[in-house]
């Protein structure tokens, strides 16, 4: 499997909780690797952007109110199917249908406050690294 770089929040609910390093830990059990990483507080016009294809769902105006309410994590993983290997460790997005093992079922609190964000295709993948980091940014 070809080598992949995928984009990932580590969000409030779990920055306020003091995760970041066990969430870090389960990426690089899985043998991914972060190269690229950052603590930034987000603002209302970049949630509003980053999550724009959700515009219309009800949860929408929630979603992006949660995601500036304390600082976040956002980071560029890499490694042998990173995208479908993020997913795996992260878990379902409502931790009540997520994995034993996976950060959702470990850490999550609600599908909205769901600890971690991952990109759901290569698209989406260097879409969502490029809305974040420059390219001097990312150390492989
Ligand atoms: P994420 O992977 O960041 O992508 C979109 C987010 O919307 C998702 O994780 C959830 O945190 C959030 N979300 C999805 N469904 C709901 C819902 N029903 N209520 C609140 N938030 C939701």
């Amino acid at each position: 499997m070809a080598i992949e770089r995928t984009f990932s929040i580590i969000k409030p609910d779990a920055t306020k909780r003091n995760l970041t390093g066990k969430i870090n830990a389960k990426f690089e059990e899985a043998g991914l690797r972060i190269v690229a990483q950052k603590r930034i507080q987000m603002t209302m016009e970049q949630a509003g952007q980053f999550y724009a294809v959700h515009k219309e769902r009800p949860f929408y105006g929630e979603l992006c109110e949660f995601m500036v309410s304390e600082p976040v994590v956002v980071q560029v993983l890499e490694g042998e199917g990173a995208i479908l290997k993020n997913r795996e460790v992260m878990g379902a997005t409502n931790p009540a249908d997520a994995a034993d093992g996976t950060i959702r079922k470990e850490f999550a609190l609600s599908v909205g406050e769901n600890s971690v964000h991952g990109s759901d295709a290569p698209e989406t993948a260097a879409e969502e690294i490029a809305f974040f980091f420059s390219g001097l940014e990312i150390v492989g």
